[in-house]
């Protein structure tokens, strides 16, 4: 049987090691795809107020009957609710949409070039201290963000949710990241299943006997990041989930270390450019 391993997070808390996501999930397709999904044995969903489907989220969480205290739920602030009053009244909202009284794992989605995030920062610091999120952490913060919030407030994150796959590895900020002791989790970790058409990454995999996407999900996971690749069906959901079984070499994780394409292999805006909406 396959388990999933779970990393330590600094807030004393354990996350699974790889999980689901669903951006871009329609309601339909996220509701249908978390449900498939706990009955395949994941235990970690993440949805942000941004994909516009935490409702969804909540009914598929319901509908597969898994107790809600087996499962690691992770929310997001997003970039319109910035302000104490919005974060809080929001935050609220997306409990209620996800059927639940805490989340795992509640982030700030994007820093914005308004520099308002360490005021944000403190006010999800209240929903930590009131139980309300287990843990509290960022998306999208580059080095300079951590520092502020390091000069600036208590609590250091406990993950910092970033782009990161073989185009674009963000080597910096995963290093900064792991030296505070914050833990990366690699968003688009298949680049949004371009390695399965990579002929290198499609030729490492025959000779391990398992498929591109799960090659690279084990390089990650060899790097100690956490991933939650957004899969629609139960073939690629099932595919995903037994990458956790994948033994990787050295000499793999030397040749997908090669594929970096450094700014040019970035798919999602610069995070020193995201404007409020609006603005
Ligand atoms: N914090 C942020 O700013 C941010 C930004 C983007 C994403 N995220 C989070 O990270 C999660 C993952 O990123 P992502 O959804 O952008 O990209 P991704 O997980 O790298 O790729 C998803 C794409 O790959 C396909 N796929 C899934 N499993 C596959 C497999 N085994 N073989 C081939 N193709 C496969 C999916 O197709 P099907 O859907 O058809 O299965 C989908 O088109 C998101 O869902 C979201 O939760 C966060």
């Amino acid at each position: 049987m396959t388990t999933i391993p779970l990393f330590p997070l600094n807030s004393g808390h354990t996350i699974p090691a790889l999980g689901l996501g669903t951006y871009k999930m329609s309601e339909e397709t996220a509701e249908y795809a978390v449900n498939e999904a706990l009955h395949i044995g994941y235990r970690h969903i993440d949805t942000a107020q941004m994909y516009k489907n935490e409702a969804a989220v909540g009914r598929g969480i319901k509908k597969s009957g898994v107790a809600r205290e087996d499962i690691f739920l992770t929310t997001k602030l997003d970039n319109p609710n910035h302000a104490p009053a919005d974060a809080r009244r929001t935050f609220e909202q997306s409990l209620s949409d996800l059927q639940t009284d805490y989340v795992d794992l509640f982030l700030i989605h994007w820093p914005l070039l308004t520099g308002d995030y360490v005021d944000t920062w403190k006010v999800l610091e209240e929903f930590l201290a009131d139980g309300r999120a287990r843990s509290i952490g960022v998306s999208n913060f580059e080095v300079h963000h951590l520092q502020a919030l390091r000069n600036n407030t208590e609590t250091v994150p406990a993950v910092n949710q970033i782009e990161l796959h073989p185009y674009f590895q963000n080597i910096e900020v995963e290093q900064y990241s792991k030296d505070a002791g914050i833990r990366v989790e690699a968003w688009a970790p298949i680049a949004r299943g371009k390695v399965a058409e990579d002929r290198i990454v499609r030729e490492l995999a025959e000779e391990r006997d398992c498929t591109p996407a799960q090659l690279v999900l084990a390089w990650h996971l060899a790097n100690y990041r956490i991933v939650f690749p957004k899969a629609s069906s139960r073939e690629h959901l099932e595919e995903n989930f037994a990458a956790v079984d994948v033994r990787i070499f050295k000499e793999d994780v030397d040749e997908i270390n090669n594929l970096d394409e450094f700014e040019a292999g970035r798919s999602g805006m610069h995070p020193d450019t995201m404007k409020r909406p609006g603005e």
